[in-house]
């Protein structure tokens, strides 16, 4: 396919209806490489089936979706997708809390293999330094023996965005990662995806709009399956709509 496009990311008059409601209704978004976005907007706006749209694991009635100008998200399943490079993290967190710190991060390393395949698989000091590396990126350095189960729900929440980046993914998808957070550790989330852009494209949907202003990044602002408005936070917060739909209530 001949690119028409050199976006990390370029979604355009994508539809998704269910039994005939609009949850995406011609919703056009482009991310360049190495971009930080927030997506905002009220509930059922369309954000989380955005997601799901570039995830492959909704498929529009309309629309075009490329990554990396190239690969037609439209016509690839989830596995293949996640291998070429586009991860997501979900709300809810997925570590198994009776494995250590360490071993989540040594399993999602080991993603491709089998699970016993991986459990005894020995770790290369490459890997070692790659796991280290993450712990710290991640601000938990140190804990890698702790056992996942007895982390704070923030703490389990940046492991499973170390658990994400071993998997090298050069667009991550972030589902309301500050939701639950204390103030500390909402500041601190927004610090780790900042240190994130650049190296990786990162699309993060929230609604607490402290964490969105730390973000400091381009906002996009969803409502009824389309794009209402974007720009800088400020810019988007005195766009009489977006206070009429979503900032005003
Ligand atoms: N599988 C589905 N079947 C039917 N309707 C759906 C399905 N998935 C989403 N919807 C509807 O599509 C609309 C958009 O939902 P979506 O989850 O994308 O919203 P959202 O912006 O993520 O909202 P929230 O902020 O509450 O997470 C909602 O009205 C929702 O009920
Ligand atoms: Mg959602």
């Amino acid at each position: 396919m001949i690119p028409i496009t050199s976006s990390a990311l370029y979604l355009d008059g994508i539809t998704v209806s269910f039994d005939g409601f609009r949850a995406l209704n011609s919703l056009s978004l482009t991310m360049d490489h190495g971009e930080l976005r927030a997506v905002i907007g009220p509930n059922g706006a369309g954000k989380s089936t955005m997601m799901d749209v570039i995830t492959g694991k909704t498929r529009p009635d309309t629309g075009t979706a490329l990554f990396l100008g190239q690969h037609d998200l439209t016509t690839l399943d989830e596995a293949t997708i996640a291998n070429l490079g586009i991860g997501r993290k979900f709300q809810k967190p997925s570590v198994i809390e009776t494995l250590s710190v360490f071993e989540n991060l040594e399993l999602a390393l080991n993603g491709r293999r089998s699970p016993w395949a991986a459990v005894w698989h020995q770790l290369s000091p490459a890997d070692l330094d790659r796991i280290e590396e993450t712990l710290s990126r991640v601000g938990l350095d140190g804990m890698g023996d702790s056992r996942a189960g007895l982390l704070s729900h923030g703490q389990k929440q940046w492991l499973e965005i170390g658990m994400l980046l071993l998997q090298s993914p050069q667009v991550l998808l972030v589902d309301e990662p500050a939701a639950g957070m204390t103030d500390a550790e909402t500041q601190k989330t927004a610090d780790l995806l900042r240190s994130l852009a650049g190296e990786h494209t990162v699309i993060v949907v929230e609604h607490d709009m402290d964490f969105v202003a730390a973000l400091a990044c381009k906002v996009t602002v969803l409502h009824e399956g389309r794009v209402l408005a974007e720009g800088s936070l400020r810019q988007v917060s005195a766009n009489p709509e977006v206070i009429d739909v979503y900032l005003g209530r």
